[in-house]
């Protein structure tokens, strides 16, 4: 089933006390609200706040999840965090692909492959995120399309059907991530169709219409309405606005 979504991506911010009290009232929120099976709500914390923040959402309302895993199981891996270490905690799923991982800590399609398969091991969810940057945009339509299709032939289009059953996918316009520049819901309306024919061409039209597609970059209160209501954006990934609580409860009910 196609599914409404609005995740925060909290990206390398707040304490874990602030981090867990605005888990509290997102939880809060959606709990005061008896949405739709159909939509769903996700926080995705830093790792440091999962284990306290997992105590305190109701994960019946609230789908916890992380912002990256490792490309490889347990083991002399200093520093990194396994996906059968997230599930451990009650993490239901992943960011994986974002925009961030790719460009500072050199993410290719090979290394996020290994992620993929290793946290759909661990039963997680997936939200896999692409898009083009500011010259990608700018070189013209032929080249951003294929550069966005690029990055799911390599990776989730190598799945079995079922796998991408798992899948999300969040289009994130590198070039609006964080800039306060936003896609207009046109230009987001004309990618997701493209990334849902893609999409329809690989795994068939039955699995493309149950795909959730997610839309990302300064969405806010302001813009989200119209972006949410275009036929092929099925929800968003939100950065900077889901950090404060007022502002990702006009998201949830944006969507
Ligand atoms: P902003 O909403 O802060 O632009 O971030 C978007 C994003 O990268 C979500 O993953």
């Amino acid at each position: 089933m196609r599914k409404l979504i609005v995740a925060g991506n909290w990206k390398m911010n707040t304490s874990v006390a602030e981090g867990v009290e605005l888990a509290k009232k997102v939880s809060d929120y959606v709990a005061s609200k008896n949405l739709p099976a159909q939509k769903q709500v996700v926080i995705a914390p830093p790792f440091t706040h999962l284990a306290p923040i997992a105590q305190v959402i109701n994960a019946d309302k609230v789908i916890l999840a992380a912002q990256d895993c490792a490309a490889t199981t347990n083991g002399a891996y200093t520093g990194e965090v396994s996906a059968s270490m997230l599930k451990g905690l009650g993490v239901k799923a992943v960011i994986l692909g974002h925009s961030e991982r790719r460009q500072y800590f050199k993410e290719n399609s090979e290394i996020l492959l290994k992620k993929i398969k290793l946290a759909l091991a661990e039963g997680l969810d997936i939200i896999f995120c692409i898009g083009e940057t500011k010259e990608q945009r700018e070189a013209g339509a032929n080249l951003y399309n294929n550069v966005i299709k690029a990055q799911l032939v390599d990776t989730v289009f190598t799945l079995t059907p079922e796998e991408f059953k798992k899948v999300i996918i969040a289009y994130e316009p590198v070039w609006a991530i964080g800039t306060g520049l936003t896609a207009t819901p046109e230009q987001a309306q004309d990618i997701h169709a493209m990334i849902r024919k893609a999409i329809a061409d690989n795994f068939g039209q039955a699995v493309a219409d149950d795909t959730t597609i997610l839309y990302g970059g300064s969405c806010k209160p302001s813009n989200a309405a119209e972006i949410f209501a275009k036929k092929d954006v099925d929800g968003g990934l939100i950065g900077g606005a889901s950090l404060k609580a007022d502002d990702f409860a006009k998201l949830i009910d944006a969507r």
